[in-house]
């Protein structure tokens, strides 16, 4: 039987990285997970309970907090405690404090224990922050995706709802969750010493997708 592959693509916020998984996804008939999608779901979990700082979270909640997703035809959907939650966890609100919730070892865990287990039995492809240095450190293919904060920020700014927040705002996030991710003790956003870097700031979609092939293919 032929292996199961892994392959991780990490990479700074909104750098396109889930759109580059999917399209690999897609193109290999692997599955697709998003690790950020986890920690928003968690994040969710305890704002819904009142608390939005992770120094006040009660570590046995966690072992009340499943999480699945699915991913069909192009479309990935979150779910938590069966709920979907797909739409609420992509909001301003979670955006702003899921990087704290992310440093806690505890929360870390319970996301990496549902990815590996979820890849156990079949070639997935994953997008996250530490993918390729810690959760899969043995992963067939590892990809860092980065770009001009500007970029990243008006496209992010394109996908969303501008009634809820401007660019700004975007821009002020994406840094500060950048900064927080790179910065923290465990886990830190960095490039894995064999990734491919690609700095998607002056390429389309299709271009980095291209140049992501090009690579496996190779
Ligand atoms: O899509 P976007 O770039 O906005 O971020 P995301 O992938 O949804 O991740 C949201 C946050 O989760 C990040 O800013 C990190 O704080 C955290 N995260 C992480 O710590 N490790 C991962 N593997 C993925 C996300």
């Amino acid at each position: 039987m032929l292996k199961n592959m892994i392959i991780a693509i990490d990479g700074e916020a909104s750098s396109g990285k889930s759109t580059q998984a999917k399209k690999v996804a897609d193109y290999f008939g692997y599955s697709y997970l998003d690790s950020g999608a986890f920690y928003r779901a968690i994040t969710l979990f305890f704002k819904k309970k009142g608390i939005t700082t992770a120094n006040r979270i009660d570590k046995n909640d966690l072992n009340k907090i499943s999480l699945n997703s699915k991913y069909d035809d192009g479309k990935n959907s979150i779910y938590l405690n069966d709920e979907d939650v797909s739409n609420d966890i992509r909001s301003t609100d979670i955006s702003e404090i899921v990087s704290d919730f992310a440093k806690e070892k505890t929360v870390r865990e319970h996301v990496y224990r549902h990815l590996r287990e979820f890849s156990e039995n079949r070639s997935t492809v994953i997008d996250g922050r530490d993918i390729g240095t810690v959760v899969f450190p043995n992963a067939d293919f590892k990809f860092f995706l980065y770009a001009k904060p500007e970029i990243r920020a008006k496209r992010r700014f394109s996908e969303i709802n501008k009634d809820d927040i401007n660019y700004d705002s975007v821009l002020d996030n994406l840094n500060y969750r950048d900064i927080t991710d790179s910065t923290r003790k465990i886990a830190p956003l960095k490039k894995a010493y064999d990734a491919h870097s690609i700095d998607v700031s002056d390429l389309s979609i299709d271009q980095v997708f291209e140049k992501v092939l090009s690579i496996i293919e190779k």
